[in-house]
């Protein structure tokens, strides 16, 4: 990966800082994005610790104009985008569909759909303009087990996961033969600021490690470990997958 340079979108915390932590050890060039400016620039100065360059931008996957900045601030700094890892999300309410307010069932959408749309396009309007690096430009978007099989106390948080296969299907599907491979990653439960409520919810610790074929729950690294690999040359012949890290809970 070494010079790469890679977009992590919602790179402030967990899964996002995990990777971009992670990229930065193995000689990328790290443009981190996320609502949180201050969280952003803590990922990019941890990044820089390892000796590469490192930027931080604030970006609101939901607006274009947003999106459209932060992949041209990418450009005008590095001058290419090698890879993405479009990971910016929120968990909505958990609520059974009937209860759910159509505001909340739109801002999950907004931020887990229409923001990996919005990213996927303005990055794969840029690598169309670069020859592929050795391996192919890399995109991997983030989904989840809930976009695999159902998670009834989560449905507009499902349904977007379910769309974010979709979109990396149709995207790989696209663009395999002009060198952009496009995967996502479908991690199970990890203790995140975004999956706080998930754990405080009553029972629901023990009935997520019930569902597991491994009596643990992962952490950020383990799940940016796939996302490395997916992102680096070594994953030359993988494009369209959804793939599973998840203890084995959908096994
Ligand atoms: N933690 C889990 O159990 C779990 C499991 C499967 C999938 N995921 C997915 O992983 C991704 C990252 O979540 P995490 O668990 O690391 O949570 P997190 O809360 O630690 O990180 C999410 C980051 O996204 C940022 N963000 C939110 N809305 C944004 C927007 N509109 N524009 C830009 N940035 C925005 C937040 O500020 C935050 O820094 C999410 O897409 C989530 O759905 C999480």
């Amino acid at each position: 990966m070494k010079n790469k340079v890679v977009l992590v979108t919602g790179g402030g915390s967990g899964f996002g800082r995990a990777t971009a932590t992670g990229l930065a050890a193995l000689g990328a060039k790290v443009v981190v994005g996320d609502l949180n400016l201050e969280t952003a620039e803590e990922t990019a100065r941890l990044a820089r610790v390892a000796g590469v360059e490192a930027r931080a931008q604030k970006l609101d996957v939901t607006q274009e104009k947003s999106v459209q900045a932060f992949t041209e601030g990418a450009l005008k700094a590095f001058g290419r985008i090698d890879g993405a890892f479009n990971n910016a999300g929120i968990l909505g309410p958990l609520q059974e569909m009937a209860e759910v307010p159509l505001e909340d069932f739109e801002r999950v959408m907004a931020v887990n759909v229409r923001g990996v749309w919005l990213c996927m396009q303005a990055q794969i309007r840029a690598m169309l303009r670069q020859a592929p690096p050795e391996g192919g430009h890399s995109i991997v978007n983030m989904a989840s087990i809930a976009g695999l099989a159902a998670s009834p106390m989560l449905p507009a948080y499902s349904a977007s996961k379910h769309a974010v296969v979709g979109l990396t299907r149709s995207a790989a599907r696209n663009y395999g033969r002009r060198g952009i491979r496009v995967n996502c990653v479908c991690p199970g439960p990890v203790e995140t600021p975004l999956a706080e409520p998930l754990f405080e919810a009553s029972g629901m610790r023990e009935m997520m490690l019930a569902r597991q074929s491994m009596a643990k729950f992962g952490t950020p690294g383990e799940v940016a470990a796939l996302v490395l690999w997916l992102l680096s040359p070594a994953a030359s012949l993988v494009t369209g997958t959804p793939m599973r890290v998840d203890a084995g809970a959908l096994a």
